[in-house]
């Protein structure tokens, strides 16, 4: 808009359009800082192909079973906003994606798939149509379908720590994108349940700058490292994005140093893409 054209107007539309003008230029910062992290993402993924730390990004031509079993528990439909289910739903996508590009794949469950999710994932994918090789949707509870002592709930409230991932045993993630804003839900949802219950070794690894609760698709990920490489450090940097390190580019406390930095107060999960460059559309978790 020419300048004469914005002193014609009265004082409350120049105000609009100046925020207007804040917002499109806002905006327009977010779009370049999301593609600036996408290409950082590459570009690190790219370096550590090059230095053999990690395979190219293909489908393995042959997949085996590690024997590990994970839960995406999509019972909190209702405790999400509409944007947040549409980030969870991204990220279900991405955990099947992932799992079926892994050299070693999980059985992956996904359970108490209904109402929004459940629309929201239909309108967006024809997940009906996806390999039941690498994921198996159920209408029905975990503790209706699996054995309770297999059970391991991941929460990063527990304060139980997993070492290792342990075949036959149940891993189940919480499906749900809440900024925080529901602590402990998914421990209080396990000792209600009475089933076991532990946290990643996330803090014995890696220094994180914000809290150390990740989002749906990058704790499977960090599942799906580690079963590659048996390095849980490894597997952390992989998908933790570098801005939440806190100590980088070495960012790595020694094992069993790891407490939590002042700032835990942050969201950290309010980023669904991980550091293995997500296709998540969403930024949030
Ligand atoms: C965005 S978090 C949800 C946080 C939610 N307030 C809760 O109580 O679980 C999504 C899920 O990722 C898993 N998760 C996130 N951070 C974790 C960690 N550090 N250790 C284990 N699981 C974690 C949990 O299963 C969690 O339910």
């Amino acid at each position: 808009m020419s300048m004469e054209a914005f002193r014609e107007l009265s004082r409350n539309q120049q105000k609009k359009v100046m925020r207007q003008e804040m917002w499109d230029r806002r905006a327009a910062e977010f779009k370049d800082k999301q593609r600036q992290r996408r290409r950082e993402g590459r570009r690190r993924h790219k370096q550590r192909v090059a230095r053999g730390e990690t395979p190219a990004r293909r489908k393995p031509s042959e997949q085996t079973h590690s024997g590990v079993h994970v839960v995406l528990d999509m019972a909190f439909d209702d405790k999400m906003c509409d944007k947040e289910i549409k980030s969870v739903c991204s990220q279900v996508r991405r955990c099947y994606a992932v799992n079926r590009q892994a050299a070693q794949q999980v059985d992956l469950h996904v359970t108490r798939l209904h109402g929004q999710c459940q629309q929201r994932l239909a309108a967006t994918t024809d997940y009906s149509r996806w390999s039941a090789q690498h994921v198996v949707f159920h209408d029905g509870e975990y503790l209706d379908l699996f054995d309770k002592q297999s059970l391991v709930y991941l929460t990063a409230d527990s304060p139980n720590v997993v070492d290792r991932l342990e075949p036959g045993k149940m891993y189940i993630i919480g499906g749900i994108v809440d900024k925080n804003r529901y602590p402990r839900l998914t421990l209080d949802k396990a000792e209600q349940q009475g089933i076991a219950h532990a946290q990643l070794p996330i803090g014995q690894y890696v220094r994180m700058a914000t809290r150390r609760v990740v989002t749906v698709n990058q704790i499977f990920e960090m599942l799906i490292g580690f079963i590659q490489t048996g390095d849980w450090k490894s597997a952390f940097l992989d998908v933790i994005p570098q801005r939440k390190l806190k100590d980088v580019p070495d960012g790595c406390a020694e094992p069993g140093s790891g407490e939590e930095s002042a700032s835990s107060a942050g969201n950290s999960d309010s980023d669904s893409g991980s550091g293995s460059g997500s296709d998540s559309d969403d930024g949030a978790s």
